[in-house]
C-alpha cells in the first residue's frame, strides 16, 4: 500500500448505559434496607472440604497454590455464557454458584511444618452508597443486573473458609496457579479419582433426576415424532428435567435417531424420528453441586426392537455385562473394555461381519474406548497421569461408565444392508465396592424386554 492513508471518521456507537445526574446517584444510594443472608446457611460440601484442602495441602508443602473458579467468557458484545466454576475450585471450596467469576482460592503456606491456610479472595456484594454504582449500572457483576453475592463475612459463614476482597490478589507473591501449571492441575485431578461418600451420594441424585428424564423423554415420543425435528423435542424435555432437578445438562443432550447415532457425539440434535428406527440417546442431569450422571439408552421408536436391531442390542448388551463385571479394586482400569471388545469381536465374527476375532479389526464398529470416570466432569479427572488412571488399577470409590457400543455406518460396504445405519450404546454409571461395582443406574432398564416394557408402560400411563 502507498499513498496517503485513508482517513476513517470515529464511529460513535453510543451506549446503553445513560448518563447518571448527581441527583440520580444520590437518589439510587440512599434508603435501602440491609437484607442479610441467612445465618445458618452452609454450602452442601461445607462438611467435606477441609479435608479435601487438606490432602492438597500435604501434597505441596509450603507452597503458595491458587485455584481459581475461572473467568467470565464472552458470547457476543456484552452478553457472557452462563458461568460454571472449575470443578477443582468447586471441589475445595463447595461454591457451585454462577455468582463465582474471577474468584480464587489461594492456600497460603503458614507455619512451620508446611501446611497452608486457605483465603477465599472474593468479590463481594456490591456496596449501596452514593460513590458506587456497580449494584445497578454494571452489566456484569451488579446485583441488579445479575444477582447479589454474599458479603465477605456471608462468604466466610458459607463456606467455613477465611474470605478477603479480590483487590488483594495482585499484593500476593507468586505460587502455583492451577490455571497454568500443569504438576497442580494433574494433583488436582488425581485427588478427585476416588469419591468420597458425600460425592457418592451428589453422583446417586445426578443419576435418579437422569432416570426420571429418560422417562419422560419416553412419554414425549409421541409428539416427537409427529414434529420434523423430533431429536430437538426430547433434547428440550430431557433439558426442562436438568434445569428444574438441577444446574442442567452434564454435557450436550446426544439425541440421535436412526443413522445419526453412528455419529458419536451427534448433539446437531436436528433430525425427524422414524418409527421404524433405534433412538440412541445419550443424556446427564448435572445436581446443583455440580455433579452429572452420563447415561445412554438405545430405545426402538416404534416400541418393539425389529429382529436386527434385537441383535445389535443384544451383543453390545453382552460386552456390558462383561465389562461391568470386570470391574472390582485392583482390576486394570483398562480391563473392563478389553473383556467388553472381546465379546464385540466374537459376536461380528459368529455373524461373519469379520473374518475372526483377532486383532483390532472390530474397531471399525466401535471407534472409541467404552468408558471413563464420572464426577463433577463427565470425562473426570482427565488431567490425571496414566499411571494413575488409564494404566493404573480401580480402586474403592471410584464412579465410572461402562458404555460400549457398535455403529454401523449408513454407506460401509464391508456390512450386509440390514446392518448399515444401526447404532447402539448402552452406558451405565457404578461405583466401585470393596469387592466389586454397584450399578447406580440400575432403574432404567437394560435388556430389550425390559426396555419394551418399561416404554410400553410410560407410553399407556
Ligand atoms: N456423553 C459422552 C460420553 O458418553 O462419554
Ligand atoms: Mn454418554
Ligand atoms: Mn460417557
Amino acid at each position: 500500500m502507498s499513498g496517503t492513508p485513508h482517513r476513517v471518521p470515529p464511529l460513535h456507537t453510543g451506549s446503553h448505559d445513560l448518563p447518571v445526574s448527581p441527583e440520580l446517584a444520590a437518589f439510587m444510594g440512599a434508603d435501602w434496607a440491609a437484607g442479610p443472608l441467612p445465618g445458618d446457611v452452609r454450602v452442601p460440601a461445607c462438611a467435606v472440604t477441609p479435608a479435601r484442602r487438606a490432602r492438597l495441602s500435604a501434597r505441596f508443602p509450603g507452597e503458595r497454590l491458587l485455584v481459581p473458579a475461572g473467568e467470565l467468557r464472552v458470547r457476543s458484545n456484552d452478553c457472557d455464557h452462563r458461568f460454571r466454576p472449575h470443578s477443582a475450585y468447586a471441589w475445595l471450596t463447595g461454591l457451585t454458584g454462577e455468582d463465582q467469576p474471577g474468584h480464587v482460592l489461594v492456600m497460603e503456606p503458614s507455619g512451620p511444618g508446611g501446611g497452608h491456610e486457605a483465603v477465599l479472595y472474593l468479590r463481594p456484594r456490591s456496596v449501596r452508597g452514593e460513590g458506587d454504582d456497580e449494584f445497578y449500572r454494571d452489566r456484569r457483576y451488579g446485583e441488579f443486573w445479575v444477582g447479589r453475592r454474599a458479603d465477605l463475612a456471608e462468604a466466610e459463614r458459607l463456606t467455613g473458609i477465611r474470605c478477603v476482597h479480590l483487590d488483594g490478589l495482585g499484593l500476593l507473591p507468586p505460587g502455583r496457579d492451577a490455571a497454568t501449571d500443569p504438576e497442580l492441575a494433574t494433583a488436582l485431578a488425581e485427588l478427585r479419582l476416588v469419591k468420597d461418600a458425600w460425592e457418592i451420594g451428589q453422583l446417586q441424585r445426578a443419576v435418579d433426576h437422569t432416570t426420571a428424564g429418560f422417562e419422560d423423554v419416553v412419554r414425549a415420543l409421541p409428539r416427537a415424532l409427529a414434529h420434523p425435528r423430533g431429536e430437538r423435542w426430547i433434547e428440550g424435555v430431557f433439558g426442562l428435567r436438568a434445569r428444574l432437578e438441577g444446574n442442567g445438562t452434564g454435557y450436550e443432550t446426544i439425541a440421535a435417531s436412526g443413522a445419526h447415532a453412528c455419529v458419536l457425539h451427534w448433539i446437531r440434535n436436528d433430525g425427524r424420528l422414524d418409527p421404524s428406527e433405534l433412538l440412541l440417546f445419550d443424556a446427564g442431569v448435572e445436581t446443583d453441586t455440580l455433579y452429572t450422571a452420563d447415561i445412554t439408552r438405545t430405545l426402538p421408536l416404534s416400541g418393539r426392537f425389529s429382529p436386527v436391531q434385537r441383535q445389535v442390542y443384544e451383543l453390545v448388551l453382552a460386552a456390558q455385562e462383561a465389562g461391568m463385571a470386570a470391574l472390582r479394586p485392583g482390576a486394570r482400569f483398562r480391563d473392563f473394555h478389553r473383556a467388553g471388545m472381546r465379546v464385540i469381536a466374537e459376536g461380528l465374527a459368529d455373524w461373519g461381519v469379520l473374518k475372526h476375532a483377532e486383532g483390532d479389526f472390530h474397531r471399525r464398529y466401535t471407534l472409541c474406548s467404552s468408558g471413563h470416570m464420572l464426577g463433577l466432569d463427565v470425562h473426570d479427572c482427565a488431567r490425571a497421569r496414566a499411571e494413575v488412571y488409564l494404566d493404573g488399577v480401580l480402586e474403592e470409590g471410584q464412579v465410572l461408565t461402562v458404555e460400549p457400543g457398535l455403529y454401523f455406518q449408513p454407506d460401509d460396504e464391508t456390512l450386509p444392508a440390514e446392518l448399515r445405519g444401526i447404532g447402539v450404546r448402552i452406558e451405565d454409571d457404578l461405583v466401585v465396592t470393596a469387592d466389586g461395582a454397584r450399578l447406580m443406574s440400575g432403574a432404567l432398564p437394560r435388556t430389550p424386554d425390559a426396555v419394551e416394557e418399561w416404554m410400553g408402560a410410560l407410553l399407556e400411563g
